[in-house]
């Protein structure tokens, strides 16, 4: 199974600023970030979510971050998944899970998904990272500072990981993409 932590931030490493404001991402809007994000999320077969995220998203009045690809929501928030769970009449599957992110990715392995995208945010993002189970990283900068905020891995005690770079592409209005992939055999020269 391949886990792929896509999303986008400031150039200051924040996903969000204060107050969860996302306002930043309008340096990215139009620049055809959009089209590429469509052509990932037509790849992917299981989403990762943490909570913070999906009350972000009901905040701003959309149910799912995608429909009818099944969700993992890791929350200890029963009620927010129920939610969740009855948004789309169609049935998009709802798993709500809390404890070892790790444990939560082998359960989505063991269901049988391929390709699972952390749809955010950056604490689920910062576990999942702990455990090394992130296999790739794609990074939309946008040419912005947020001074703070939520960080693209938040997690107080990571370990060096490396990474070697697969794809760098800029964008219309100063942004930039960024793609890694894990390298786990990398040594320091
Ligand atoms: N720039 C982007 O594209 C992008 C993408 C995604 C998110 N965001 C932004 O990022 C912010 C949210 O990110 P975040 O890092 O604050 O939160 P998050 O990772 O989405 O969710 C964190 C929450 O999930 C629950 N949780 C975390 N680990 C858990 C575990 N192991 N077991 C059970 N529950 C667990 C906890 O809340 P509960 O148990 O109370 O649910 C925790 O507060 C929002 O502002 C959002 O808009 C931005």
């Amino acid at each position: 199974m391949h886990v792929v932590w896509y999303t986008a931030l400031s150039i200051d490493g924040r996903i969000a600023g204060p107050g969860d404001d996302m306002a930043f991402l309008e340096m990215v809007d139009g620049s055809g970030e959009e089209r590429d994000f469509e052509d990932f999320i037509g790849r992917i077969d299981a989403l990762l979510l943490g909570g913070g995220t999906l009350r972000w998203l009901h905040g701003q009045g959309h149910d799912l971050p995608h429909r009818g690809i099944p969700i993992w929501l890791v929350s200890h928030d029963a009620a927010l998944a129920a939610r969740a769970a009855a948004a789309d009449p169609d049935g998009t599957p709802v798993t709500r899970a809390e404890g070892d992110v790790a444990t939560v990715l082998d359960a989505i392995g063991a269901a049988g998904h391929e390709r699972v995208w952390i749809a955010g945010g950056g604490d689920i993002a910062g576990q999942a990272l702990a455990a090394d189970r992130v296999d790739e990283v794609i990074l939309t900068i946008a040419p912005t500072v947020l001074g703070a905020g939520p960080a693209v891995f938040d997690h107080p005690a990571l370990e060096l990981k490396r990474f070697a770079l697969a794809e760098c592409r800029e964008y219309g209005r100063g942004a930039v993409r960024l793609r890694w992939l894990r390298d786990r055999e990398a040594r320091p020269a």
